[in-house]
């Protein structure tokens, strides 16, 4: 694994299905938030069963445990059925599914989407995911941690960079690639075993953290107009 931050581009528990570790869905909730705290959504990219990225989002929420500027959110949309606007869920289950994470989306100060690679780009429900919604994207920060193969994501992260353009949200310079990472990468589901990647990861967010808080202020001040 070598982990990178790129140019381009809290405190969870834990659950087994099979060879996957799940993430908390809240790992801050109930702690409140202040002026100068951020609400960082962490958006799971992969749906699949089996997928990494539970435990990459898990080691992302660890290395940021303790940071009292940071309340992260997990959002992880597998088994809902998301609603693209073409047509809609008529089961008023996944309907409320939807408004569930588009609040959680809403409230948030910023993303973190966490994507692997699939065929040079990023997953499909990612994309399902992020059509979804509209204005809980606007004028947002979003920052990125990838993982794949030799690549490291950073074909999947290339692409979604024009994809949150078009939702205009903003996304920031450096992100975490993880390259050729596995689940023995992440010692007890949950702490990368190269120490770089965690310097990465607490890099970006200070990033994400600075765009988040002036967008916040700016937001107050001036409603963005799409
Ligand atoms: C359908 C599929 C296509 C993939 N294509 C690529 C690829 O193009 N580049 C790459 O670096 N890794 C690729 N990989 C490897 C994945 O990025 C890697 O297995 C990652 O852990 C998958 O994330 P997940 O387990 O959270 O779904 C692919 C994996 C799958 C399942």
């Amino acid at each position: 694994m070598t982990p990178t931050t790129q140019p381009t581009t809290s405190r969870p528990t834990t659950s087994t299905t099979g060879t996957e570790t799940a993430a908390a869905p809240t790992p801050d909730a109930g702690r409140p938030a202040s002026a100068e705290t951020v609400t960082l959504a962490v958006l799971i990219g992969s749906v699949r069963s089996g997928r990494l990225g539970p435990t990459v989002t898990r080691w992302f929420t660890e290395e940021l445990a303790g940071q009292d500027d940071v309340l992260l959110d997990v959002v992880d949309h597998a088994g809902t059925a998301l609603d693209t606007g073409a047509g809609g869920p008529s089961d008023p289950a996944a309907e409320d599914a939807n408004r569930a994470i588009g609040r959680r989306l809403a409230a948030a100060d910023g993303f973190v989407v966490v994507t692997p690679e699939y065929n040079h780009s990023y997953p499909a429900a990612l994309k399902q995911l992020i059509d979804s919604y509209r204005q809980e994207w606007y004028a947002k920060p979003v920052g990125f941690v990838s993982y794949g193969g030799q690549g490291g994501g950073l074909r999947a992260v290339e692409h979604l960079r024009g994809v949150f353009a078009e939702q205009h949200a903003v996304c920031i310079r450096d992100g975490v690639s993880l390259h050729g990472v596995g689940p023995a990468d992440f010692v007890g589901g949950g702490v990368a075993t190269d120490p770089r990647a965690g310097a990465s990861a607490r890099h970006m967010v200070g990033q994400l953290t600075w765009w988040a808080l002036a967008l916040r202020d700016a937001r107050a001040v001036r409603p963005y107009q799409p």
